[in-house]
């Protein structure tokens, strides 16, 4: 290939229109399949428009499911028909994850400079209440992926903000909280839950049809005409449906299909790109998964990964994995935790994907737990061995 050809595939994509059409965080400007939950938050947030303060919206659903980007196409149509009245401020809990640097956005929104730290909170909270008097408008305010800020600080921003109102004569605050762990409620204080679930909204999975459709559309904003046949769309829809109908898992594949055609100069996505994007993303993911656990689970996994390395014909019962991975808790030299636990953590793995558990009958000597890989071993070998402890056990078996 000539250094022509080759700046020229970057001049002229024969794949991408318009690439960051199908990056995550852009906002499309229509969303199919969500008319009811766009509807329902608009209806509720639009008192805004003139000057009153909507009902608090406690929004959940399973990830991917388009929590966020309603949230902000909703705010986004509000903020362009009334510039004047209706304010908000976005945040992301996950990045701002502690009491202190939510209310320093907040702050930051109404025009207040707080130190990136060293104030009490008090005092951050008392700034933010005199910028707000300062204000005459209604102050929307988006907390996303709200149960993180709950599990890690408790719930008094939350408190606060629901409060916040008691103590302003010209602004108003409503909030919106977004999650898709609904277990974190049981860290909220009764008032504060019943406060901000004034109204709920819940969004349901997409089905594989409704993903096709919402990748077709997205894939005509970024991509040329003819570049994906709706057989290529199935495809990836129906991967994504089968992991919890997840959007976001439907738009990476495609993203990374396009990428990989585009890189090869092809001129149309196929099958194939599908299934090099799909591996390599799962790979992604599993990979991922391993790093982050904690050191029983990943004792537990490199167990059942020793046991299937060292004799492929035999079946990975629940009682051999319990005593590999007392052999390996030994080798650490620390204690074991009961076999009770360890059918929950091979519980827990079987719903990542990264193992499948199926109960089998063995006639009369009753039921067993068999247990296999469901990702390659070198994907579970790669996430095990970012851990030291873990790496030093996998190599010294191996000898
Ligand atoms: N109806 C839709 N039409 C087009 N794109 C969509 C639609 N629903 C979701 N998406 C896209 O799918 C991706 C995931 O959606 P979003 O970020 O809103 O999910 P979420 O429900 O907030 O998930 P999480 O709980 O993980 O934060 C985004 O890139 C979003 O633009
Ligand atoms: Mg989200």
């Amino acid at each position: 290939m000539s250094i022509e050809e080759i700046f020229e595939r970057y001049v002229e994509s024969k794949i991408f229109k318009d690439r960051e059409k199908l990056l995550p965080d852009y906002v499309p400007e229509e969303l199919p399949h969500r008319d009811e939950q766009i509807l329902k938050l608009a209806s509720i947030l639009a008192p805004a428009l003139r000057g009153s303060r909507p009902s608090n919206v406690f929004i959940y659903g399973l990830t991917g499911t388009g929590k966020t980007a309603v949230t902000k196409y909703v705010l986004r149509k509000m903020k362009e028909k009334a510039p004047q009245t209706v304010e908000y401020a976005y945040i992301n809990c996950r990045q701002n994850n502690t009491s202190y640097r939510v209310l320093a956005e907040l702050a930051k929104h109404v025009g207040v400079k707080i130190p990136f730290t060293g104030l009490a909170l008090g005092e951050v909270m008392k700034r933010l209440l005199q910028g707000l008097e300062r204000r005459r408008y209604v102050l929307i305010v988006v907390l996303d992926e709200i149960d993180n800020l709950v599990k890690r600080q408790g719930d008094d921003v939350l408190y606060f903000l629901t409060r916040v109102n008691e103590n302003l004569s010209s602004s108003k605050v409503s909030l919106i909280g977004i999650t898709n762990d609904l277990k974190f409620t049981e860290f909220l204080d009764a008032r504060v839950k019943s406060s901000l679930g004034e109204e709920e909204l819940v969004f349901p999975p997409y089905s594989a049809a409704q993903l096709e459709d919402i990748l077709r559309r997205r894939a005509k904003e970024a991509l040329h005409e003819g570049v994906v046949d709706d057989e290529v769309l199935r495809r990836v829809a129906a991967i994504a449906a089968r992991q919890n109908s997840d959007c976001r898992l439907a738009l990476d594949i495609l993203l990374k299909a396009a990428d990989i055609a585009d890189r090869e100069g092809a001129s149309r996505i196929t099958l194939e790109h599908v299934e090099k994007a799909r591996n390599e993303i799962e790979k992604n993911l599993a990979v991922d998964i391993i790093k982050t656990m904690p050191l029983h689970v990943k004792l537990v996994l490199a167990s059942i990964y020793l046991l299937s390395r060292s004799d492929s014909a035999r079946m990975i019962t629940t009682g051999l994995i319990y005593d590999k991975y007392k052999e390996l808790v030994g080798k650490v030299g620390i204690e074991p935790v009961t076999s009770r636990r360890v059918s929950d953590i091979i519980n827990e793995l079987d719903m990542t994907g990264i193992i499948n558990a199926k109960v089998i009958s063995l006639g009369r000597y009753g039921r067993t737990k068999v247990v296999s890989l469901g990702v390659p071993a070198r994907n579970v070998e790669e996430g095990l061995m970012s851990d030291l402890i873990l790496r030093s056990l996998i190599e010294n078996m191996e000898e």
